[in-house]
């Protein structure tokens, strides 16, 4: 069983339409919506391949119709998409982001997945990175072979006892300092995190053409071609 799980696709297509890979099933760890230009391909992609799919904290947000306030780094980016989105989503897209359920669990093989965009303590919003205390911690309770995560927008995989944390990391938006696309798959007993590269170019022209302040447009430029978001001011110091 080849297995394919993404995450943190943020609304890329060009990033999540490279990814070339045979799979059996694929999970998808939330976050489709919010920054990037193209939502509606990315959801209907995941309501026609995804098998276990659960809710990020930003596909509630979009569905849920929240606004968001900020002024500073990705915040301020998802508060300047956010109107985009819901102009860009269909009622049948929205919805399917409506009934996305914040966990999931399921056996695979004989293996017992669970998965949470955030944490098992806090499935929406929590951040843990590779830290292997804090997930002892939050898996005291959690009897699970792989636990599957997104959120952080960085990849790993941690062993603690007999359960292996397992983050792709973000196909659409890496954090990392690596801008190209991130996932992983779960192969038997073996798990490989991929990274690959996309037309960055095409995604950012889309960008380019909507509706969005220049501070906006220059910080998705440094995110989307250096794999992290340099604050403002750095990127307005002359070279
Ligand atoms: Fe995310």
């Amino acid at each position: 069983m080849r297995i394919l799980v993404v995450s943190d696709i943020h609304a890329n297509w060009p990033a999540l339409a490279a990814i070339n890979e045979r799979y059996d099933i694929c999970l998808c760890l939330g976050d489709l919506v919010d920054y990037g230009p193209d939502p509606a391909p990315c959801v209907r992609w995941a309501m026609a391949n995804v098998k276990y799919g659960i809710r990020g904290n930003h596909d509630h947000g979009v569905a849920q119709g929240v606004p968001v306030v900020g002024d500073a780094g990705y915040r301020y980016l998802t508060r300047v998409t956010r109107p985009l989105m819901w102009e860009a989503l269909g009622p049948e897209e929205r919805r399917y982001l409506l009934r996305l359920p914040l966990t999931r669990r399921f056996t695979i093989d004989g293996k017992k997945f669970l998965l949470v965009h955030g944490t098992p303590r806090d499935p929406l919003d929590e951040y843990v990175m590779k830290d292997p205390e804090t997930w002892a911690k939050r898996l005291q309770d959690v009897d699970a072979d792989y636990v599957c995560v997104g959120h952080t927008h960085v990849q790993f995989h941690l062993k603690i006892n007999n359960t292996i944390v397992l983050n792709p990391g973000s196909v659409g938006q890496p954090r990392d300092g690596d801008p190209r696309a991130a996932y992983a798959i779960i192969d038997g007993d073996r798990i490989e995190l991929k990274r690959i590269d996309y037309p960055i170019a095409d995604t950012l022209a889309h960008i380019d053409s909507l509706r969005l302040p220049d501070r906006a447009k220059e910080m998705f430029r440094a995110s989307y071609t250096q794999g992290r978001l340099r604050p403002h001011d750095k990127l307005e110091q002359p070279a």
